[in-house]
This record gives C-alpha cells, sequence and structure tokens, in this order.
C-alpha cells in the first residue's frame, strides 16, 4: 500500500491523516467545501506542530509529513488511492450514499474503510459493488496517540483485505484487533452507557460536570472525565453514536441520549470544536478551558473544626484518626462503647461496621453525648447516609464522607449530601476535606455515589461481553486500555476488587434503580459461586 485516502477532516480524519503520512503512507485527504478543507487542514497543522514544539516530532519530519498528503475538494481526487478510510458524520444514510460513490470513483481493487463508531459497517459494505473489500477501521480519539484500531469484519469480508489491513496497523504502529459486527464493536458498546449516565448525573444536579470528572480522574484513575471526554468526542458525534447503540444494541434505556445532550446539539453546543460544549473553551478547536458561569467558586465557610472523634475500632478507625493527626487536627480514637470523650468534638466520623443498624445504634447514642452544632459523617459506601442520618440528634448536620483509597495523598472524598443536609454542613464537610489534602466532590445520596454508579455498570457490562463470547477478557481489557487509555481493562479491575464486593455493589445500584440493564451478569454470579476470578487460571 502506498496510497491512502481520507474522506473527511474533523475531530477524527484529520488526526487519521496525520497518522497514515507520518509513517511514511502518501494521503490523499478529501473534504465536502473549502472551508472544510481549510479548518481540516489548520487543525492538522495545529497538531504536527505541537508535536514538534513537545519534540515528539523534528520540524523536517513535520515539513516530510505534510508534504505527503494532497488536499482535495470532492471524491474524484480518490481515484487511484489503494485505500479510502471514510470518516464523514455517524450518520448510516450518509455513509451509504459516499460509500456508493467511492465505489464508482475508486479503482476496483482498493479497500474501502469505514471509521463508524458504531453503524452497521455491513449495511454500509453492500451499498457498494464490493462488499468483500469492505470493513471498519475503527480509530479512537485522538487517532495519533491512541494505539487500538478495531478492525471490523463483516460476513463478507474477504479475510485478504483483513489481512492487507492488519498488516497496514502494524505498519502504522497501531494494534489491530479483528471482531465481528456489533454495535459499538468492543469499546464503545462498553463507554456509551457511561458517558450517557454522567450525562444523566448533570441534567438532574446530583452533582456538577467538575464534581463527576474529577471523581471519575481521582477515583476510577481514568485519563479525564466522562464530560471533558463527550467534548472531545463532539456531542453531535455521541448522539448520533447513542441513537444508533440504542437502535442497534437492543434498545437499552442506558443507550437512549439524555434530553440535554440533543438540547445541548440543537443549540450549536458541540464541545471542543464549537468552542463551547460541557465546558467553555478558549476558541473553537482548543483544548483549553476557560472559566464560565458555571465555574465553581473556590471552597470555603462552614464551621471550623478543630476537634475530631473517630468513631470504631480497628485499622479503619486507626487509620482514620492518622489521616486527621497528620492533618494537624486533635484526634480522638474511641471505641463505640466509650463516647464520653466526644462532647466538645467539632466532627465525629464514624467507621463501625458497615450495617445499618449498628450506624443508626451509634448515630443515636452521639445525640446524648455530642454538642448541638457537631458535624456528624459516616464512611459507608454502601448505605444510603438518609437511612444513617434520621438516627441523628439533626440529620441536617449529617453528611457522608466516602473516602477512597485512604492512604492516599490527594485521594477522592466523595461528600454526600442527603435530601436533609444543610449548606452549612456540606461546606464543613468541603473545608474538612480540604484540609486533609484530600479531594472532595459533593454528590446526591444513591447507591454507588458517583464513582461506583459510573463504574460498576460498564464493568458488569464488560462481563455481558464476554458471556456473549463477542470477544475474549483480553480484547476487552486492551480495547479499554489502548482505545480509551484506561489505566486497567475491566477484567483487571474486576479481580482486583474481587468478584464478590462487585457483585455486592452491583446488586446495590441494581436494587436500587430497577433499571434491567443493571441486573448483575449472570457469569458474575457463577464466578462468587464458583469463588473464582476472570484470570483465575483454574476457572479456564
Ligand atoms: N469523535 C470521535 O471521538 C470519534 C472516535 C472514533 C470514531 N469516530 C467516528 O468518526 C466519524 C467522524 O466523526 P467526527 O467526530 O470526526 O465528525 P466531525 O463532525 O468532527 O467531522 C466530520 C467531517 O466530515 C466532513 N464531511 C461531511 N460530509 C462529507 C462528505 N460528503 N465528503 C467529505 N467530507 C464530508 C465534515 O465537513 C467534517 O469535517 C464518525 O463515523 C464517528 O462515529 C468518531
Amino acid at each position: 500500500m502506498d496510497t491512502v485516502g481520507v474522506v473527511g477532516l474533523g475531530t477524527m480524519g484529520a488526526g487519521i491523516a496525520e497518522v497514515f503520512a507520518r509513517s511514511g503512507l502518501r494521503v490523499v485527504a478529501v473534504e465536502i467545501t473549502a472551508e472544510a478543507l481549510d479548518r481540516g487542514r489548520a487543525t492538522l497543522a495545529r497538531s504536527t506542530d505541537r508535536a514538534v514544539s513537545r519534540g515528539r516530532l523534528s520540524a523536517a519530519d513535520r515539513d516530510a509529513l505534510v508534504e505527503r498528503i494532497t488536499f482535495a475538494v470532492g471524491l474524484p481526487a480518490l481515484a487511484e488511492v489503494d485505500l479510502v478510510i471514510e470518516a464523514v458524520p455517524e450518520r448510516l444514510d450518509l455513509k451509504r450514499r459516499l460509500f456508493a460513490e467511492l465505489d464508482r470513483i475508486c479503482r476496483p481493487g482498493a479497500i474501502l474503510a469505514s471509521n463508524t463508531s458504531s453503524l452497521s459497517v455491513t449495511e454500509i459494505a453492500v451499498a457498494t459493488g464490493r462488499p468483500d473489500r469492505v470493513l471498519g477501521m475503527h480509530f479512537f480519539n485522538p487517532a495519533p496517540v491512541m494505539k487500538l484500531v478495531e478492525v471490523v469484519r463483516t460476513v463478507t469480508t474477504s479475510a485478504e483485505a483483513v489481512g492487507a489491513v492488519q498488516a497496514l496497523c502494524a505498519r502504522l504502529g497501531k494494534v489491530g484487533v479483528t471482531i465481528a459486527d456489533r454495535a459499538g464493536f468492543v469499546a464503545n458498546a462498553l463507554l456509551f452507557g457511561y458517558l450517557n449516565q454522567a450525562i444523566a448525573m448533570v441534567e438532574s444536579g446530583y452533582a456538577t460536570r467538575e464534581e463527576i470528572d474529577t471523581a471519575m480522574r481521582l477515583g476510577a484513575g481514568l485519563p479525564m472525565g466522562p464530560l471533558t471526554l463527550l467534548d472531545l468526542i463532539g456531542l453531535d458525534t455521541a448522539y448520533e453514536i447513542l441513537e444508533t447503540m440504542y437502535r442497534r444494541g437492543g434498545r437499552d434505556r442506558r443507550h437512549a441520549p439524555v434530553p440535554l445532550l440533543r438540547q445541548m446539539v440543537t443549540a450549536g453546543l458541540l464541545g471542543r470544536k464549537s468552542g463551547q460544549g460541557f465546558y467553555a473553551y478558549e476558541r473553537p478547536g482548543s483544548a483549553t478551558v476557560v472559566p464560565d458561569g458555571q465555574t465553581p467558586a473556590p471552597a470555603a465557610g462552614g464551621r471550623p473544626v478543630r476537634r475530631v472523634g473517630v468513631v470504631g475500632a480497628g485499622d479503619p478507625a486507626d487509620r482514620l484518626g492518622d489521616l486527621f493527626g497528620q492533618a494537624g487536627y486533635d484526634v480522638l480514637v474511641t471505641p463505640p462503647e466509650q463516647l464520653g470523650g466526644l462532647a466538645d468534638a467539632d466532627l465525629v466520623v464514624e467507621a463501625v461496621a458497615d450495617e445499618l443498624a449498628v450506624k443508626r445504634a451509634l448515630f443515636a447514642e452521639l445525640a446524648e453525648v455530642c454538642k448541638p452544632e457537631v458535624l456528624l459523617a459516616t464512611t459507608t459506601g454502601t448505605l444510603p447516609v438518609i437511612d444513617v442520618a434520621m438516627a441523628a440528634r439533626q440529620p441536617a448536620e449529617v453528611v457522608g464522607l466516602h473516602l477512597l483509597d485512604p492512604t492516599r495523598a490527594g485521594a477522592l472524598v466523595e461528600i454526600v449530601r442527603t435530601v436533609r443536609t444543610s449548606a452549612e454542613a456540606v461546606a464543613t464537610a468541603r473545608t474538612v476535606c480540604a484540609g486533609l489534602g484530600r479531594t472532595g466532590v459533593v454528590c446526591g445520596d444513591r447507591a454507588g455515589f458517583v464513582v461506583n454508579a459510573l463504574l460498576f455498570p460498564y464493568l458488569n457490562d464488560a462481563v455481558r461481553m464476554l458471556e456473549a463470547s463477542y470477544a475474549s477478557a483480553d480484547d476487552i481489557d486492551h480495547a479499554m486500555t489502548l482505545g480509551c487509555g484506561y489505566p486497567a481493562g475491566p477484567f483487571e479491575v474486576l479481580d482486583a476488587v474481587g468478584p464478590a464486593a462487585a457483585l455486592r455493589i452491583q446488586r446495590a445500584l441494581y436494587r436500587e434503580s430497577r433499571e434491567p440493564g443493571l441486573a448483575p451478569a449472570p457469569l458474575l454470579e457463577q464466578l462468587v459461586t464458583a469463588g473464582r476470578r476472570f484470570r483465575d487460571p483454574a476457572a479456564g
């Protein structure tokens, strides 16, 4: 293969053209109008200039790279290329028409590839007279960075075409994974339910965009939060992908685009490419976020906290005591049967057994001992905070403080505000988290708070995908690490958390939401019953 064509130089096409040219191929880059062509050329120039300024590309190599690209308006420029990859908007009618036209224009041996994220490659292929030479070549955003390419093989694609595209992926320095034609393939089938759910959280006021993004970065270790990612993908593209996922993927309500998404697309808030999406950017195409009306003011206020009581016996209580002590608070760690010392505590944090009756009994007893304006915090990760709070003398002065990774500096704390929690109690909790050197995010009182509510349905979906034999555990893990930049794939995470703990969390999410799509995957239940892990060699 010497020359490849790229159709559509938007968010993805410009990056794909760069990837090809960087590995020495000649590229014919095509757009629909002269203005769109200029925009695409500018995007590519910005990206390669950035690579030069960061020392990843020499100026001479950049010039040679750009030299290898011919820019043109209209498809006829593609008559002689060996392969075309299409990256026009995610609409089936548009892609089918385009492929029919490419079939007429391109030489008979040329391979026609689609970068579609969710549409049926088979339906695109049969719009041409060469369905054996049509396949999906799904790059990830940003194309120059992400290592994975999902190579989608339909029932008509020839082995020869798949082989040629796999060889091309290797030449580009990408990892090509060949998979069958199914809505969302591997990565997007797992990603988009999560992204849609994050939008629903914003829409309902459950947490703010910053809190959700921060929670997923710090709490799940993701390279960026879901709303930042949506802005990068483009909200129009995300909307079309969700629509297709919903229609093709079994009408799972979790893929029905949240109304807020459609409203934003209609309003022209498309993300980075239009300069505004969930966040505002310096200018269209920029990645630099600028403050807007929703940018939160720095946290301040609340009541002063100096004396902290930690109630509990054992490791969790000792660790909490150390945490507060090292941050300079006066700490008293006390077992639940000796609460007398807590009379002048400004904050009491419980770390007793994660059972509702135990926590409620403690909060009722604290009413007898503590001063009226004390802030009470429960560290539960699984119980509804309001159920605990209602046992306290003043439910308005109760918050959840869900500490993830209690020993790591900068780690996340989910501050759970119930329907009764006062604004002052939330402000005090925020100030305390800052004092501990932790990052506090405030959220509502629902099962899984932010992190687990967004993370575990995705893990459960990965188990369902494995169960359906669509892809292997390795392929699924690779899709998320190499395609989406996740630090670990879903099966690595499930094994680290432990299937039993994962099942408990998933059951709680299902119980509360009654959402059929959140029912624990049977394979997860079976592994727990059998006492196995996903990577257990004995599990086969
Ligand atoms: N955005 C992502 O993160 C992402 C990731 C992977 C795959 N994809 C897929 O890539 C494809 C493109 O998505 P995008 O986000 O880059 O879209 P985009 O809207 O950013 O860019 C689409 C480009 O196609 C051009 N175009 C439209 N009609 C055309 C035609 N007839 N001929 C030539 N050019 C035409 C437009 O002018 C525009 O520049 C979609 O199928 C999408 O699902 C997107």
